[in-house]
């Protein structure tokens, strides 16, 4: 599949999780991890969440440095649940913003696209056809991508060997197994298939570790 270069992004606890039960995540890792994180995002050509994070974190997803260039911001949003009054869809004039649905008309739609954010009909009746989006994104010049949550969405690009690097900030703090996990179910039933990857690179980051990982071919 023609796809751009994949980056999982991971703000974690020490056990793995993204947020708690009732999808409270502010703030897990500390202010310098944040800090990385938002450089991180000058270096890619699109970042893309799920619809959830898109409605729990109402996120901006901007680098906020001065004189770095802000990546598309994509999101997979089936049925166009994200708020008209979001950080996204109000600066979508400023900053372009995607969303890949299966609406494609209606009140929510006019005002989504009023606001100027780009709505591309998903291929499938279902959830966003993750093949027909990544070879749409190519195709429009998207090389590079980052994935910056939730675990739904990891996994989705976990389950198709579709990661081809993991950027890991762990906190040490743990949320226990009732929060979210940053990466959702797998399916595997042999360890045959699980997904392998080398770490490349470790450094501190205040009292977090960021671990960088590629995926072993
Ligand atoms: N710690 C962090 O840095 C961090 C970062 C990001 C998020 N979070 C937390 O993560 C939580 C949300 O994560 P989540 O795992 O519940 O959800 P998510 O991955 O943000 O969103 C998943 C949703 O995206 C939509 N979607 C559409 N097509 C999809 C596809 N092909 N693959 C995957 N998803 C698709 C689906 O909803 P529809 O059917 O409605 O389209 C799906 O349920 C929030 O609590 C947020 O705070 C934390």
């Amino acid at each position: 599949m023609a796809r751009p270069q994949i980056t999982l992004k991971l703000a974690t606890s020490l056990d793995g999780k993204i947020a708690l039960k009732n999808g409270m995540s502010e703030w897990i890792t500390s202010s310098k991890s944040r800090e990385y994180g938002r450089k991180l995002r000058s270096k890619y050509d699109a970042i893309l969440i799920g619809s959830n994070t898109a409605v729990l974190d109402n996120p901006q997803l901007t680098t906020r440095i001065d004189g770095e260039n802000d990546p598309i911001r994509i999101v997979f949003d089936t049925n166009l649940r994200i708020s008209e009054k979001s950080n996204l869809v109000l600066t979508a004039k400023k900053v372009p913003v995607w969303i890949f649905s299966n609406v494609i008309s209606g009140n929510k739609f006019e005002e989504l696209s009023d606001h100027g954010v780009r709505i591309i009909r998903n291929s499938s009746s279902s959830n966003i056809n993750l093949t027909s989006a990544m070879q749409l994104l190519s195709e429009k010049g998207v090389k590079s991508l980052l994935l910056e949550g939730g675990g739904v969405l990891a996994s989705s690009f976990l389950r198709i060997d579709a990661v081809d690097v993991i950027e890991w900030f762990r906190a040490p703090l743990i949320l226990g197994g009732d929060s979210r996990d940053s990466i959702s179910d797998l399916g595997l039933i042999s360890m045959d298939f699980v997904k392998r990857f080398n770490r490349i690179q470790i450094n501190e980051l205040g009292e977090d570790t960021h671990e960088t990982y590629e995926r072993i071919i």
